[in-house]
């Protein structure tokens, strides 16, 4: 046992469909070093791509990945310019088709820059039929945007008279939301030490097994990942249920 690496110690069994990252502490890592907050934002990238490659050898099916928060449009100007330049340039189709991969965006992408858009749209269109794992990168992206926005939708419905108030719903309400085509995420990982949500995925996460490391995004490897996923695989799920009636169903047992 001691010898296995952490990779080596997951039961690829249990291993979840969605997992969703808040990538935090991009400039606290580079303040560290004396550098600018910037060039922790670069380096993040890079993060982003080896976690792409675990992520897909694992068999996960969905990463969804807090890139840029509603909140973040309150940044100084050249910070939001330099993380806009760094989408712009770095959404590129290869590394979508080494994995087959297929790109999602969930959040107001109308406030985006016009070319960071297009370069999104046609991204998105060139990869949607990869089916291996979906990369979801929530930009311009808040949980209380996003409800707000299912809520006006479904009041429009109700005003030209396709729905009626009775027909509201937990099941409408989610297929309103922009992440109706994904499974809500089984474990959701902070990186950079807050023990907050930030606004992201509120509805989704109401069951979401929740990990937090104080490692920086930047500093963020495999052997992190796979931790985040063994602390996971560690628990009972027991979405209200009692311990004994959940090993009863699913043989899992109580910690
Ligand atoms: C997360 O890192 C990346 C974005 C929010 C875009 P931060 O930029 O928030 O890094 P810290 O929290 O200041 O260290
Ligand atoms: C959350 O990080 C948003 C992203 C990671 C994109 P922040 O750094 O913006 O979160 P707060 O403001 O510290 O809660
Ligand atoms: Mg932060």
């Amino acid at each position: 046992m001691e010898n296995k690496t952490y990779r080596e110690q997951l039961d690829l069994n249990r291993i979840p469909q969605h997992v969703a990252i808040i990538m935090d502490g991009n400039g606290r890592w580079a303040q560290q070093r004396g550098l600018d907050r910037t060039k922790g934002h670069i380096e993040g990238v890079e993060v982003v791509r080896r976690s792409l490659d675990t992520v897909v050898s694992l068999g996960i099916k969905y990463l969804t990945l807090y890139t840029f928060s509603t909140e973040n449009w309150n940044r100084p100007q050249y910070e939001v310019s330099a993380l806009m330049d760094l989408l712009l340039n770095n959404i590129e189709e290869e590394m979508f088709f080494e994995n087959h991969v297929r790109l999602k965006v969930i959040g107001d992408m109308e406030r985006l820059p016009k070319d960071v858009q297009k370069r999104l749209n046609q991204c998105i269109d060139d990869t949607k039929d990869f089916d291996r794992c979906t990369l979801v990168l929530a930009l311009s992206y808040s949980s209380r945007w996003e409800i707000t926005d299912a809520v006006k939708n479904i009041a429009k419905r109700i005003e030209n008279g396709e729905l009626k108030a009775s027909d509201i719903n937990e099941s409408l309400l989610s297929q309103s939301l922009s992440t109706s085509f994904m499974p809500d995420p089984d474990l959701l990982v902070r990186t950079g030490g807050e023990l907050r949500l930030s606004n992201y995925l509120l509805w989704q996460s109401a069951y979401t097994e929740l990990y937090f490391t104080d490692t920086y995004w930047p500093d963020f490897d495999e052997d992190e990942l796979c931790k985040a996923l063994l602390s996971y695989q560690r628990r009972q799920r027991r979405f209200g249920l009692t311990g004994a009636q959940v090993e009863k169903t699913d043989g899992t047992t109580q910690k």
